[in-house]
């Protein structure tokens, strides 16, 4: 059975613009539609995925079983504002649809910025995708989610509406 690609997901891959030897990172990956997608531009590059739900992250490794055995793609559970990865530094970080902001206390937001400043390599982007099913909720989410970045020395480098089903998207594209 094929499942049906989201198309918030179709349209994050294409904006993304995978090279081969992209080195990715994805928060929040669900059941790791994205990443199958991602996989298929990469030759060399790799993808790691992190969710905090245990549930998921099982879900999303079976799904792609094939990439996570020859190591193209790494699922893990893992929280944004715990997530540590070591010297590893990824060109691409990205999320769909993921709260990394909103409703967070200031120390909480503090954490989740300083991990994903640590983990981004430099010259890379974060770009982060959402589809809120308010449609009034899609210029609220850009210009709190930019006004975040900027707060905290990121650079916006795009921000992208989209047209998505019956919904409007919007992706905010920044580096350090
Ligand atoms: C709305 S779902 C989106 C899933 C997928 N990106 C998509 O667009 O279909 C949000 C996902 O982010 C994960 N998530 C939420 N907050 C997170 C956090 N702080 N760290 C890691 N994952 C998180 C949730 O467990 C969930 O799987």
């Amino acid at each position: 059975m094929t499942t049906k690609i989201p198309a918030r997901i179709q349209w994050a891959v294409e904006t993304l613009a995978v090279a081969p030897d992209d080195h990715l990172l994805e928060i929040g990956c669900g059941t790791g539609v994205a990443v199958a997608l991602i996989a298929e531009h990469l030759s060399g590059g790799k993808i790691v995925a992190i969710d905090r739900s245990e549930k998921m992250i099982a879900q999303a490794r079976k799904k792609n079983q094939a990439l996570v055995e020859v190591g193209q793609v790494d699922f893990q559970v893992a929280d944004v504002e715990t997530m540590d990865f070591g010297e590893m530094r990824f060109n691409k970080i990205f999320a769909v649809n993921v709260n990394l902001f909103w409703t967070k206390p200031a120390a909480e937001l503090q954490g989740v910025i300083k991990r994903l400043k640590s983990c981004l390599q430099t010259g890379g982007s974060l770009s982060l995708f959402y589809e809120p099913p308010d449609i009034s909720q899609t210029q609220i989410i850009a210009d709190m989610v930019t006004g975040v970045l900027a707060a905290h020395d990121f650079t916006i480098r795009e921000v992208l509406y989209q047209g998505l089903e019956s919904a409007r998207g919007v992706c905010i594209i920044a580096h350090v």
